[in-house]
Parts: C-alpha cells; sequence; structure tokens
C-alpha cells in the first residue's frame, strides 16, 4: 500500500516508516523542514515538502497524491502556545482528513490522545492540546472515510513492550512510542480498516491479539 505521514520527522513516525517498508509498504514522509529529509530517506520514505499549518488544499492533495492511507502524526509538541495547538493538532488534522477524502484515501488514522474524550474547559496549554485533539477528532468520525483514532496515553521513550491494552476506554497509563508505532503498523498491516476510536496504553495483551476482532 501507498501510506502517506503527516509529520513523518516525529518520533513514532520515525519508528513506524521502517515497519511499514520491510512489510513491502511504500511511504511519503510530509515535513516541514528540507534539512529532515536525509533521515527521511535513511527510514526508508520518499520525502515530501509540507507544512500542515500553510499548506492550501491542492498543494496538500499533491503530496499526499495516491495515498491508499493517511496517518496524521504531526503535533505542535510540548514547548508550544495555544495558537500551535489549534494551527497543527486541530487544524492540520482536520486539513488532512478534508484531502485524505478528496485524494480517495481508503484509510485515515491520526494519533490523537487520551483525555481527548472529555477536554478540560480551561485555557492552559493543555486543555487547549485537549480541546484541539477532540475537535479534530469529531471532524474525522465526521468525514466521509474509514478511519481509526487512536488515543494514547503518556508517551514515553522506553523500550517497546510488545504488549498493549486497546479498547474504547482503558484505565489511565503511559506507553512507549515504540509501541504506539508497532500498533499503528499492525493496524495498516490488516489492511481491512478499523473504523474504531481506540485508547491505547502498555498492558498484557501481545499487540496483534489486541487488534484482533472481535473488537472489545
Ligand atoms: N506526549 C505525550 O504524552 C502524548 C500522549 C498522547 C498523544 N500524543 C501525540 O502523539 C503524536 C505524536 O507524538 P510524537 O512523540 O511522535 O511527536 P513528535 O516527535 O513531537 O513529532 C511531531 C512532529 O510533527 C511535526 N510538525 C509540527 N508542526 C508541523 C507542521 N506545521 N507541518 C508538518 N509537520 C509538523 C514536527 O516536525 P518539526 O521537526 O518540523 O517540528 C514533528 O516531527 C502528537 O500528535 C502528540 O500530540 C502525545
Amino acid at each position: 500500500m501507498n501510506v502517506a505521514v503527516i509529520g513523518a520527522h516525529g518520533s513514532i513516525a520515525r519508528t513506524l516508516t521502517p515497519l511499514l517498508t520491510q512489510n513491502g509498504h511504500s511511504v511519503r514522509g510530509l515535513v516541514r523542514k528540507e534539512s529532515q529529509f536525509d533521515d527521511l530517506r535513511s527510514d526508508g520514505a520518499a520525502p515530501v515538502l509540507c507544512d500542515i499549518e500553510t499548506v492550501g488544499a491542492d498543494e496538500l492533495d499533491r503530496a499526499i497524491g495516491d495515498s491508499d492511507v493517511v496517518l496524521f502524526a504531526a503535533g505542535a509538541g510540548p514547548g508550544s502556545g495555544p495558537e500551535r495547538k489549534l494551527s497543527v493538532d486541530r487544524d492540520g488534522a482536520i486539513k488532512a482528513v478534508e484531502s485524505a477524502v478528496r485524494t480517495g484515501a481508503k484509510h485515515f488514522i491520526i494519533v490523537s490522545s487520551m483525555g481527548a474524550d472529555d477536554p478540560p474547559a480551561d485555557d492552559d496549554d493543555f486543555s487547549v492540546y485537549l480541546q484541539a485533539k477532540a475537535a479534530a477528532d469529531e471532524a474525522v468520525r465526521g468525514a466521509d472515510i474509514s478511519a481509526t483514532i487512536l488515543r494514547p496515553g503518556r508517551l514515553t521513550d522506553d523500550a517497546p513492550k510488545g504488549h498493549v491494552t486497546a479498547a474504547q476506554s482503558v484505565e489511565r497509563g503511559e506507553i512507549p512510542r515504540a509501541d504506539v508505532a508497532a500498533v499503528l503498523a499492525q493496524i495498516i498491516e490488516q489492511r481491512s480498516p478499523l473504523d474504531k476510536t481506540l485508547e491505547l496504553v502498555s498492558g498484557d495483551t501481545p499487540i496483534q491479539a489486541a487488534l484482533a476482532s472481535p473488537f472489545p
């Protein structure tokens, strides 16, 4: 399959791309800095310059091209203020799903966050971040495309455990980024799009079994 990854230089995305290419998929990596192109090539992706905050619809459609799967893995990041939470985590994701629909992709996947189901109404950065994720998820749910909304708990850089708990609602917890990447690879590998909103933390179930149907 052809997979477009938006935010392809992020930690999760950089672990995911080699998993996808090892499985025989082609990856277009969308990044906003040409200085990241060599890293993307070494991961096995074809780099495409695309700043999700400023890109127009036609240019984004060209960047996504004929991808079967579009993954939104970008994020404004911890150092950013509320404006960028809205312009990247909310508006960037909404642009991405609209483009996935226009370009005829079969499956849209977004890395959302645990807590986006019921974001606090405050205006501190973290609350705005969860509000942005919630608005993006709502747009994804309403779009005319099969979509997986993945909501991991707190991300760590620990070594992958290979075991997770994934369900519509799980106890708060954390999960290594490498396990989130492995879950994304498995969701893409399964080919039949997982049209679900899933919370995800480390757990006791091997990833493949945790994503097998019937789904909790
Ligand atoms: N931290 C947590 O505990 C937690 C928990 C749940 C979910 N999440 C979410 O998980 C997702 C991925 O996590 P991660 O650790 O892989 O994130 P990450 O390493 O911070 O990667 C995010 C990527 O988004 C890119 N990006 C930012 N603005 C962009 C723009 N305008 N256009 C294109 N790309 C842009 C960044 O590129 P640059 O190098 O150009 O900045 C960066 O490579 C994020 O959405 C995050 O919010 C985080």
